[in-house]
Parts: structure tokens; sequence; C-alpha cells
């Protein structure tokens, strides 16, 4: 098959549109059958929930071209199975698991043009997601709903790729105690909007949220979920006091490398921002970010720095990132089932 003439290495993490797209509709208590689309534009009522109430759920995961020629995805039983968690928090009908991830199977066949070659640094982005189309007045769930998923080429999140980032803590809250967010909804990252443009207008690349309840805590950022490396080279992981920290895939695979692969003790716990200052190393974690190191965190006049202000990488970050990248590319064998291949590349 031959790849699509694109520069491969000079992606970002952008839309870019590609061939196929999937599209299933649900209508009068079922979802239809559900296929690939060449169109990529969804037309709807004015009234459809997901304008008016945001009655809308995502997902995002990649698919890889290995060194020996196969395209794979990472863990999308686990992205399935959020799905339907986030659906059914938001009173929509969930999108099945085994179809969700027949769905995967197809839109990444569809599109194994665009999926960048080993060695580049990319990967396909799928997004799916469901929103409510019904026309609905008042304050209630549609009963007509769409699910889709977008595929589209990607390379970093952030510009300087793995470039250590600044963080500055926001003065507002991603997500109320016991409210969403530990859900994958679009209405949390509405919220996030107003404080990223906050934090990058001031020099910074992202803000960083406390827990909403008593600002103590650090809970995450508007993407990723955030790790640390302690001084006797210990991964600890925030956790959040109220449930509202959203449970990444990236993170929990992570957990399982450091502990079972690379021997390391994890640590699970709230982490309080005044205690920053015994962590070696910061980092970001997401599928869209994989691990970004984090040079620092600025809240007014205090500033906690990691891994000397450095502009590299940490060593334990580093042997993180590279185990769980050589598991997603198919170079390092990884636990039974977290690699699903699709197609030959
Ligand atoms: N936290 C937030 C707010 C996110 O949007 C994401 C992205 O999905 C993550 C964390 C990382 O989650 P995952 O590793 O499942 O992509
Ligand atoms: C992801 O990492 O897949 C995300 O959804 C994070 C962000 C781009 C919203």
């Amino acid at each position: 098959m031959e790849k699509k003439d694109i520069d491969w290495e000079a992606l970002d993490f952008g839309y870019h549109q590609t061939d196929y797209s999937y599209v299933c509709d649900y209508e009068r208590g079922a979802w239809g059958e559900g296929g690939l689309t060449t169109s990529h534009t969804v037309t709807l009522s004015e009234c459809a929930t997901v304008l008016h109430y945001c009655q809308e759920v995502f997902e995002g995961l990649k698919a890889y071209s290995t060194q020996d020629g196969r395209i794979v995805c990472f863990r999308p039983d686990l992205n399935a199975e959020r799905m339907e968690e986030s659906a059914r928090r938001l009173i929509m009908p969930p999108f099945p698991k085994e179809r969700f991830l027949e769905a995967v199977r197809e839109v990444i066949k569809a599109n194994a043009a665009w999926v960048p070659p080993f060695g580049t640094g990319g990967s396909l982005y799928l997004r799916p997601f469901m929103f409510g189309t019904g026309d609905t007045l008042g304050v209630r769930p549609s009963s007509a709903y769409q699910f889709r998923i977008l595929a589209t080429p990607v390379g970093p999140y952030f510009k300087g790729g793995v470039a250590p980032v600044r963080i500055i803590v926001s003065d507002y809250d991603r997500a109320a105690p016991h409210g969403t967010g530990s859900v994958k909804a679009g209405l949390n990252y509405a919220m996030s909007l107003w404080p990223h443009e906050m934090a990058t207008s001031q020099g910074y690349d992202e803000a960083l949220y406390l827990d909403a309840a008593t600002r103590t805590f650090v809970e995450e950022t508007g993407g990723a979920n955030v790790i640390f490396v302690d001084f006797d080279g210990r991964l600890v992981v925030a956790k959040s006091v109220s449930n509202s920290i959203l449970p990444s895939i990236t993170r929990r695979s992570l957990v399982t490398v450091a502990r079972e692969m690379l021997g390391m003790e994890v640590i699970e716990r709230p982490v309080r921002f005044d205690e920053l200052g015994n962590f070696a190393e910061c980092g970001l974690c997401g599928t869209a970010t994989v691990i970004v190191p984090v040079e620092s965190i600025c809240d007014y006049d205090t500033e906690y720095v990691f891994n000397g202000g450095s502009d590299e990488m940490g060593p334990v970050l580093g042997k993180l990132r590279e185990t769980l990248l050589g598991i997603q590319e198919g170079v390092i064998e990884g636990p039974e089932g977290w690699v699903v291949e699709i197609c030959k590349a």
C-alpha cells in the first residue's frame, strides 16, 4: 500500500482530513448498522442537545506503524470501556464495546495510507466521539445520537516535541468535587479554554489545576495527567481527593510498566502542591502527549524546578517513555493484549 505524500516528520498535533471516518446513528432506541463514510461534515438540527447542553463524550487513541511492517493500536478496549462509562454519566446510550473495537479496526484499515511510517515519530490519532442530535429544548437528554470516529495523522502535542514544558497553576478550577472531571466529556474542555489562554498569554505552556475544594492537591492539566519521580527513584502518581482526575490509560499503563517491567516502586496517592520540592522529575502523560517532561511549575512567587531545570527529559521519565513507546511501536514486548494488530502496513 502506498503511503500519502506527506512530510511525516513535520506533523504537529493538528487536524488533517483523511479518506474515511466512521459513523453510526442511534434512533428509536437502537444503534443503526453504521459504517465508513467519506463525508467529514455533520449536519444537525439547530436545537440538537450537543449545541445547547453539551451532551457529548469523546475518546483519543493512536495507531502506529511497527518496525516489522504492521499497523497496531494500543489498548483500544480501555477506550471502549471508558467511553461506555462517560456515555452513562451523560445519559447517553453507550456504543457497545465490541462495536467500538470493530469500528476502530475498520477506520484504521481504511486509512492505512495515512498511518505515519515507523521511525518518523508520528501516529494516526483516532478521535471517537458521540453527541446528542435530537432537538430537545428542555434540559433533558436527547433521544437521538451520532457516534463517529475521525482519524488524523499527528506529530507531537507540544511544539517543542519532548522539550520540557513550563506550567503555571490556574486560579480557576477544571472540575468540581463529585462533578464530571473524571469523565471524558467535551464540557470539561470548554471549562479549560480560558485558563489555558491565561497560561499561554503569560508565556507558559499549560495550566495546572488543583483540587477545587481545598486547592491543596495537584490534579492534572487540561489534557494530561501529572506524574512525579521522587529523589529515591520512585514513581509517584497524583490521585484525586475528589474523583475529579481523568483516569488516563497512559498513566495506568505507565504504572504497570514501572512496576512490572522496570521493577520500580510506584506510589499512587494525593500529592500536595507544597511538597513538589520533594520531586526530582515531573511529567505530563496522555495519549496525545505520551510523556512530556515538566521543567517547572509556578504559582505566583513559588516556583518548583525539576530535573535541575535541564532542557532534556530526566533519566527515569526517559526510561519510562522509551519503554512505553517501544511497546506501542512493537519494538518491546509489552503485557499480553496491550498491542492489537490491525493489518499489514
Ligand atoms: N487528562 C485529560 C484531561 C485528558 O484529556 C487526557 C487525554 O485523554 C488524559 C488525561 C490522558 O488520558 P489517556 O492517557 O487515556 O489519553
Ligand atoms: C488525548 O490525549 O487523547 C486527549 O484527548 C487529550 C487532548 C488532546 C484533549
